[in-house]
């Protein structure tokens, strides 16, 4: 049984705009499950009281299929807060289809402003020239990763997870022995899991529980040093002026 999801959901009310985007764009961009019984699609809530029942099949889920166009690869990120990095990594990179999960739902409202927009009329349509190549997964990325195929994906980016700081409270970190393994297995060989932080005590716990997971190799020593091409988040920019200082690891699957 998946452990309890121990984030905020939600946070100021949305406004009417976003509001619109959650009903009308989500949909078109939310990532379709065969529903095994009806050999049809579940909705997007429906998706979600069926990952809850556990009772979707396996290692259903090929992420070509939920692209109208062939894709190289395929890039996942946690947690992609308002989705600044995701979006423009799928602009820069048309060929590959990204997929973003996120739980706060003002996370993903801000995302979808990114990428479409609310006409007169009230219905919605991408902006010109955005992403077709990013889908959407508004929960807890844990409960999809039994449904997607093994070796799915060349990068899996968790950028500055939400530290729990406590120690009482370090089963809530997302890199740890539970995850990883789970991580490592959806990473094509030699893929990369790449991972962000400013909080010194959970880059420690990084490199520590990754060494020790045995499943990664680190590609990059200076990790003071942002890799090249990097597309800042918000909470890093929040706290790159705030005085912190980042940490980036690149870590590929052995
Ligand atoms: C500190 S924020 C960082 C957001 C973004 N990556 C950034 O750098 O601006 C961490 C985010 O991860 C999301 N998150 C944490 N665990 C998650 C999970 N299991 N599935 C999906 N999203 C998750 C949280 O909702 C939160 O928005």
């Amino acid at each position: 049984m998946l452990e309890k999801f121990y984030g905020r959901r939600k946070g100021k009310a949305l406004k009417p705009g976003r509001v619109i985007l959650m009903e009308k764009l989500l949909p078109q961009v939310s990532l379709k499950i065969p529903d095994v019984k009806k050999k049809g699609y579940l909705s997007p809530d429906e998706v979600i009281e069926e990952l809850h029942k556990e009772e979707v099949a396996l290692e259903c889920l090929n992420m070509q299929d939920f692209f109208p166009e062939k894709k190289d690869d395929f890039c996942l990120e946690v947690g992609f807060g308002g989705g600044e990095h995701i979006a423009e990594m799928a602009l820069r990179s048309p060929k590959t289809g990204f997929l973003g999960a996120e739980v706060f739902v003002n996370g993903v409202a801000h995302l979808l402003a990114l990428i479409g927009q609310v006409n007169q009329d009230k219905s919605v349509s991408f902006q010109k020239g955005r992403v077709d190549n990013l889908r959407i997964f508004h929960e807890d990325v844990r409960l999809l990763f039994p449904l997607l195929k093994r070796e799915a994906f060349s990068q899996i980016y968790v950028l500055f997870p939400d530290p729990w700081p406590k120690t009482r409270h370090e089963k809530r970190r997302f890199i740890g022995p539970k995850n990883l393994p789970v991580l490592a297995s959806l990473l094509k060989k030699g893929g990369e899991l790449i991972v962000a932080t400013d909080v010194p005590l959970y880059a420690e716990w990084t490199e520590s529980k990754v060494q020790e997971s045995n499943l990664f190799e680190l590609k990059n020593k200076e990790i003071r040093i942002r890799p090249k091409d990097w597309i800042p988040t918000r909470y890093e920019e929040k706290g790159i002026k705030a005085g912190r200082n980042p940490y980036y690891f690149v870590f590929t699957k052995k």
